[in-house]
């Protein structure tokens, strides 16, 4: 008798197991003429209210109907995101924007002129057709128009706004890679669209155009430099590069959580250059002595420089562009080859290199030292 109903508990299980347990499509397009049929496929499913992961110039993203709650918070499961943490609409052309904002304001058709489509999200009070559940509860909604072809053609082709956010595990690096999406979110969402390595690698930049001075929320490839080129002046969010702390509320919510932090101890180390190199090294002699396995995120120029440690090269450090695109692909190999301490070199912070340092920052769980 209990042999019995231990194979009957047996069979429910596996039939629970296999109900929750999703086949995720997964398919590669080319990133400039990309087949029409997945593009279809796609954007029918996201109609039908399913989750598609899909390419952006700067990361992936987890697609879903922006109109629709209940889709929405298949996004906030799937990723384990929580819940007042808003998703970004990403639509295909400037008449989508008319139709979930209640107002353009004089700053933000600026910008839109300047930069869209592209790296950047503005945000602006949101329409009633937006449902709290994509705004996290805000009476304003954050819209994007990227500039990826296979992102336009899977926004075009469900005719809808796509509530998309990194398409990561919450916590996680965002992906810039379809392997990345995989790795995260397999048979926890309907769809993958492979097109490639994302561009830029680093999220978009944020700017509340809400009031009468814009105020950017999260630096990213179109810079503080090029923003204020076209605006005059704005503000930057003081939680742009705080520690996240429970006093501070940050304009941008997702500001305040964690993000980025591998299993290993992240270290930025700050100096001259030979001085970082130096004391870096002295630190590697250190952590190999207590037997940890250490790393070091060097740049081209000084990849030579370090002795038995594992050496990750992030790119030129001339061209903040290449470490950009480089930058979540080595956070998340730091993991993958089981690195316990990591040593990083800064890099400038003007143009992109704001946006790369303050991604550094928030992997390090703002652990810096002097060299
Ligand atoms: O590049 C990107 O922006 C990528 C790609 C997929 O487009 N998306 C992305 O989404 O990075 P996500 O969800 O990982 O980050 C969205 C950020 C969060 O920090 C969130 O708090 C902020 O945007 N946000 C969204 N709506 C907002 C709003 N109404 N007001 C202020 N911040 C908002
Ligand atoms: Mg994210």
């Amino acid at each position: 008798m209990t042999l019995v109903l231990v194979e009957a508990a047996k069979n429910i299980k596996s039939a629970v197991g296999r109900y929750n347990t999703m086949i995720t499509i997964y398919e590669k397009v080319d990133s400039i003429l990309p087949d029409e049929t997945v593009i279809l496929k796609a954007g029918r499913i996201l109609q039908e209210g399913g989750l598609v992961a899909f390419p952006t110039e700067t990361v992936y993203g987890l697609g879903a109907n922006g109109l629709d709650a209940c889709a929405c918070k298949k996004i906030y499961e799937a990723k384990g995101r929580p819940s007042d943490n808003p998703l970004i609409l990403h639509i295909s052309n400037i008449e989508q924007l008319n139709s979930i904002v209640n107002e353009i304001t004089d700053s933000a058709k600026k910008v839109i002129e300047a930069f869209w489509p592209g790296p950047l999200t503005l945000v602006l009070p949101k329409a009633a057709c937006v449902p709290y559940a994509a705004t996290g509860g805000l009476e304003t909604v954050a819209v994007r128009f990227p500039e990826n072809v296979v992102a336009c053609a899977i926004i075009q082709a469900s005719g809808l706004p796509i509530a998309a956010p990194s398409a990561n595990s919450s916590g996680k690096p965002s992906p810039t890679r379809a392997s990345h999406v995989v790795f995260d979110l397999n048979e926890k969402i309907d769809m993958i669209v492979d097109g490639g390595p994302a561009s830029v690698g680093i999220e978009s930049t944020i700017l509340d155009v809400t009031g009468d001075v814009p105020v950017l929320l999260r630096p990213g490839a179109i810079t503080e430099e090029m923003l204020v080129s076209v605006l005059g002046s704005i503000e930057i969010d003081t939680a742009v590069n705080q520690r996240p702390d429970n006093k501070l509320i940050p304009k941008a919510p997702g500001m305040k959580y964690t993000h980025y932090s591998p299993k290993a101890e992240v270290i930025l180390v700050y100096g001259e250059q030979e001085h970082v190199i130096k004391k870096i090294n002295k630190l590697i002699a250190i952590a190999l002595e207590k037997g940890r396995k250490v790393g070091v995120m060097a740049s081209n120029q000084t990849k030579d420089c370090y002795f038995k440690a594992e050496v990750l090269v992030l790119g030129d450090k001339d061209k903040p562009e290449e470490i950009g695109a480089n930058l979540f692909k080595i956070l998340r190999k730091l993991d993958y080859i089981g690195l316990e301490v990591v040593y990083s070199e800064v890099f400038e912070e003007t143009g992109e290199g704001a946006a790369i340092m303050n991604r550094l920052r928030k992997a390090s769980g703002f652990h810096e030292i002097q060299a």
